[in-house]
């Protein structure tokens, strides 16, 4: 019998603040909220409110009984991720404490498990900001929130048990490819003629095995699978997955099974930028926090993986670093599946506390390699804590383990000082001038942000700001796509973030992304997304809106961006032909796909506005017109969900946008007005109702209740009326305990 894997994510009992007595068997928890994991210890609004709301010692509690067929085995419990440090009890007995809120931990149940009887798991969360902790100690620029915020589990394995597995892919390019695989053994210590067993598979074919003894006392065992033939290549286009399947047998029997997925893929930093499968690939990315509105982190596994989706197929990024920590594993997954290379680092924020502090960092490095080794997305860990300063010792350390632990991955470390010591193998440097970036210090170097706080930007914001957010992102990437030793760049960032007061806009939001709080893109997304090739997706995507009087002086656009793929642009104001652009490639000689810069959008104050009309042609064809109204009028009122079908689990989500346009669907920037939102059916709204819109767009996120059926939901718009959309909503299959 193979492992057993239970969730155990419903049914908590949510306390607030814990009381003294609160962990004990005993105690009386009627009075607690039942709630699901992903879980927020406070739900807040999306902005200007206080974060020592969330900064308390909350406590949570979860009874159940083991089902009697894993009786004979060890059961342990496993949390994907609490926020920060967590005391868990079983039936009152402490099974100890875990400190530091991204990385996954677990506790044997086995020694105080009652099989035939209720049990109950007391967990203490202190979401304090404990100086002790990284990334504490210092100031840091985003909020950290509370609660056990990821999934949690049961997990029952026999004596001897596989606790691990890195299978790295060797060679890849040569016909000699092959798997190293490392598989990590607990409780291996009589003889009962233990071997493990690992095959390659593609769905159903079986590509390679290999098999080996597992000698009583060895922790870790080597195995390998070659002749494996011709594999397909881990691409940003043909994200190639392969599973690795390790089983422990005992004699001829399987006491222990463990599946990986892993794909195969050669990523390098060289001197001549970044190589992915021995081709050359300029890096274009953003950085991302994990956090969302009124909830914090607590996003399930469908809303994590949105994000990872947005940073492919809407602002086509070739490349997400996890600022400032280990990210959502469902984030990760999306990754691997999408083809989005990722830089993953440790968590942390230009401060570097004493040694027991830089004890759980170091631990941090390898909890974090440890959990996602075989991500094939992951092509360089973040090794060094952001922005901090020199640190020898403490870097040499954190370096080594990173390379112990994973031979096959280059490491990177974030600064800001230019002439800091560098100990990874990729200078990763932050460097924020938007007009002239510092030359490549080292030969691989790579660009790890830059514009950020330097243009925080609103949907609000007039047109010359919001056009100069998008130029500053435009002229970085086109001075990295100057020079070959410049890896690529990753601005400062992709979303919005709610942060402290000593940062950010007064209202705990850093306007720093090129997408908004609740990830709707404001005009700088426009630009990432126009570097595809047309053949993805043809986009165009003015920098502006379309209005005569929202800059410092002259009438109408003045200097206009419109950022798109297209060979040539036709602009067309009242109708008549005003321009034909062709993309500006004095400007941004290095781009692939330079933005269009036109002086022809002009207006006269007090003289007739006209509609916008562009039409973007490849070739002699013409591939896609958008127009823009004159008439500022908010016309249309448009209700749009991620998804249409969620599973009864009490936690699945999806985010539903709220978006009012003109009659052609532009963005009307400065639309306002309370949505009053109504639900039925078995689903609850996660946000605020009603909505005050601002910007002309917002967002609440949809999550179901633990039954099936069909959630409908209504906005109503003040002046434009209802809308209203319809969420199927399945069965879950129930939880065993
Ligand atoms: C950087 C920092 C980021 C963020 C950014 C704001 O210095 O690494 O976390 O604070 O500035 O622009």
């Amino acid at each position: 019998m193979a492992r057993t894997i239970l969730s155990l994510n419903r049914n908590w009992l949510y306390g607030g603040e814990a009381t003294a007595g609160s962990t004990a068997a005993e105690f009386d928890d009627s009075a607690f909220e039942r709630v699901t994991i992903p879980h927020s210890n406070k739900l807040l609004p999306w902005h200007s409110f206080d974060d020592l709301e969330y900064q308390f010692v909350s406590i949570y509690r979860r009874h159940f009984t083991p089902p009697a067929e894993l009786r004979g085995r060890r059961v342990f419990v496993d949390f994907g991720g609490v926020m920060t440090a967590t005391t868990v009890y079983l039936n009152g007995e402490r099974l100890g404490e875990h400190l530091g809120g991204y990385t996954p931990f677990s506790f044997e149940l086995t020694p105080h498990l009652r099989w035939d009887a209720e049990n109950v798991l007391a967990v203490e969360v202190d979401s304090t900001e404990r100086a002790d902790i990284p990334p504490f100690g210092g100031l840091i620029d985003y909020l950290t929130f509370g609660g056990i915020y990821r999934e949690v589990s049961l997990r029952a394995v026999p004596q001897a048990y596989i606790e691990n597995v890195f299978a790295r892919p060797v060679d890849v390019l040569t016909d000699a490819r092959r798997v190293e695989v490392r598989c990590y053994l607990e409780g291996n210590d009589e003889d009962t003629g233990r071997s493990l067993q690992v095959e390659l598979r593609d769905g159903e074919r079986v590509l390679s095995t290999a098999t080996a003894e597992a000698a009583p006392g060895a922790t870790s065992v080597d195995l390998t699978l070659s002749d494996l033939g011709e594999v397909e290549l881990w691409d940003l286009d043909t994200p190639k997955l392969y599973a690795v399947v390790t089983r422990l047998l005992e004699g001829n029997e399987v006491v222990d099974e463990y599946t990986t997925r892993i794909g195969f893929r050669e990523a390098r930093f060289t001197p001549e930028g970044f190589r992915l499968n021995g081709r050359h690939v300029k890096l274009r990315g953003l950085n991302r926090h994990q956090t969302y509105p009124f909830v914090g982190q607590a996003m399930p596994a469908r809303v994590q993986r949105k994000d990872a989706e947005i940073l492919k197929r809407e602002l086509k990024c070739n490349i997400a670093r996890t600022s400032h920590y280990p990210q959502s594993i469902h984030f990760l997954d999306a990754c691997d599946e999408l083809g989005l290379p990722v830089f993953e680092e440790i968590p942390g924020w230009q401060h570097i506390g004493g040694e027991g502090w830089k004890d759980i960092a170091c631990r941090n490095v390898e909890e974090m390699i440890r959990r996602d080794w075989n991500h094939p997305s992951i092509i360089l860990w973040g090794v060094r804590i952001n922005e901090s300063g020199d640190d020898h010792d403490f870097y040499t350390r954190t370096n080594a383990i990173a390379h112990e632990l994973d031979p096959s991955r280059q490491t990177g470390g974030v600064r800001f000082n230019y002439d800091s010591e560098l100990l990874e193998d990729v200078f990763t440097m932050n460097d924020f001038n938007p007009n002239e970036l510092r030359p490549p210090k080292h030969p691989l170097y790579l660009n790890t942000e830059f514009v950020g706080h330097m243009f925080p930007t609103k949907h609000i914001d007039n047109v010359e700001r919001v056009q100069e957010h998008v130029d500053r992102h435009a002229r970085v990437h086109n001075m990295l796509g100057a020079d070959v030793r410049y890896a690529g760049g990753i601005g400062w960032c992709a979303f919005d973030y709610n942060t402290h007061s000593d940062f950010g806009s007064g209202d705990r939001i850093c306007y720093h992304g090129v997408s908004d709080i609740f990830r709707t893109p404001k005009p700088a997304a426009g630009f990432y997304r126009s570097q595809c090739d047309p053949s993805d997706e043809v986009v165009l995507e003015p920098a502006f809106h379309w209005a005569i009087g929202d800059k410092s002086e002259g009438g109408g656009i003045g200097t206009g961006i419109i950022c798109s793929n297209c060979d040539r642009l036709e602009l067309y104001v009242g109708g008549e032909l005003r321009a034909t652009v062709e993309p500006d490639r004095e400007r941004y000689p290095n781009l692939a796909h330079p933005p269009f810069v036109t002086d022809a959008l002009t207006g006269l104050w007090g003289y007739r506005w006209d509609d916008l009309r562009i039409d973007g042609f490849i070739g002699d064809e013409k591939v896609i017109s958008k127009s823009m109204s004159a008439r500022g009028v908010d016309r249309q009122f448009h209700l749009e969900p991620d998804d249409t079908q969620l599973v009864g689990d009490g936690s699945d989500a999806t985010r539903v946008v709220f978006r009012v346009t003109d009659e052609y669907g532009a963005a009307r920037p400065f639309a306002t007005g309370a949505i009053q939102l109504a639900i039925e059916g078995p689903g609850e709204i996660i946000g605020e109702n009603p909505f005050a819109l601002a910007g002309g767009v917002g967002a609440v996120w949809v999550r179901s209740r633990q039954e099936p059926g069909v959630i409908r939901l209504e906005a109503t718009h003040p002046v434009l009326g209802p809308k209203a959309v319809e969420i199927q909503v399945s069965q879950a299959a129930p939880e065993a305990c």
